[in-house]
């Protein structure tokens, strides 16, 4: 029985860290409207000086990345989604900035990468939150104190986990909207809900796509929807943060909320840290 939990749980795992990644021309539809943390990568970049060496763990289709590399720095863009690295490469296809820019298929916890080699590593947009143990968050904490160059900078952002949404209804849908997809045309029905695994911590989330109702004003799920993607992210609490970096010898500097400084609180979406490792660094 407990083999079997097991063997669920990790096919859901595999779903949940790939399904989300397979199309991303729908994956820049969906977050075209998000900037703001793009804005907050940018300046820190840019405070830090020109012309970095800048990693992005779990580059994705370039969200960050491209606006990084217009500013003039040298990226290296490292994902484990072929599909996800295949779209960053198209978009840059006619860009002479092209040249700075190295795409990397691999994980993130075995980074293929020299040691003391970036100015900067940035993992934004809860990228972390596809490492579904604290060993592996560890690993992955580790292998960026290796990579990055005495007094480099390290910044993430992963959700602040919300009690109250984690344990809503996991039958009901949420931001049940229509849209168009932008490469097919097809009209559909966008819809959510999860379940929150409390032993693992890891939040299952489910994402529908269901053909056009008759009544927009009325959604009612169809018994199998269209498409199904699953997404899996692990909460990670700040108390867990603030354990696991100094294990992987570096400092973290501040640990605040939404890109804004705000003190962690209720309202709070992302928890934005930023880590430097020390100039005497001792793995
Ligand atoms: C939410 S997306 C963020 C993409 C991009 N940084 C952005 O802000 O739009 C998370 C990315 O992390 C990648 N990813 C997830 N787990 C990974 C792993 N273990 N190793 C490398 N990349 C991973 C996914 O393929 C995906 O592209």
């Amino acid at each position: 029985m407990a083999d079997r939990d097991d063997a669920l749980r990790a096919a859901l795992l595999a779903h949940g860290t790939s399904d989300h990644y397979t199309d991303p021309r729908l994956y820049d539809y969906e977050y075209r409207d998000r900037v703001g943390d793009v804005i907050w990568y940018r300046a820190l970049a840019r405070d830090r000086g020109r012309g970095l060496r800048v990693l992005e763990l779990g580059a994705g289709t370039g969200r960050v990345t491209l606006a990084l590399l217009a500013d003039g720095h040298h990226l290296t863009a490292l994902d484990r989604m072929r599909p996800m690295l295949d779209r960053l490469r198209e978009k840059t296809a006619n860009d002479p900035a092209a040249a700075r820019l190295t795409p990397v298929l691999a994980d993130l916890r075995r980074l293929p990468l020299e040691d003391d080699a970036f100015d900067l590593v940035i993992a934004p947009f809860n990228t972390l939150q596809h490492l579904y143990t604290a060993d592996d968050l560890l690993r992955c904490f580790r292998e960026v104190a290796r990579v990055l160059a005495p007094g480099g900078a390290f910044a993430f952002d992963v959700m602040l986990p919300d009690l109250d949404w984690l344990t809503w209804d996991p039958e009901s849908r949420h931001g049940v909207s229509a849209f168009v997809h932008p490469v097919t045309g097809e009209r559909m029905i966008y819809s959510t809900n999860h379940t929150y695994d409390h032993h693992t911590q890891v939040c299952h989330i489910r994402i529908y796509y269901d053909d056009p109702t008759p009544r927009s004003d009325e959604f009612i799920p169809p018994p199998e929807p269209r498409a199904l993607v699953h997404l899996a992210h692990r909460q990670i609490f700040p108390e867990e943060l603030r354990a696991l970096i100094p294990r992987a010898g570096l400092v973290l500097d501040s640990l605040d909320g939404d890109f804004q400084g705000r003190r962690l609180a209720e309202e709070i979406e992302s928890m934005v840290a930023l880590c430097h490792k020390p100039r005497v660094h001792r793995p």
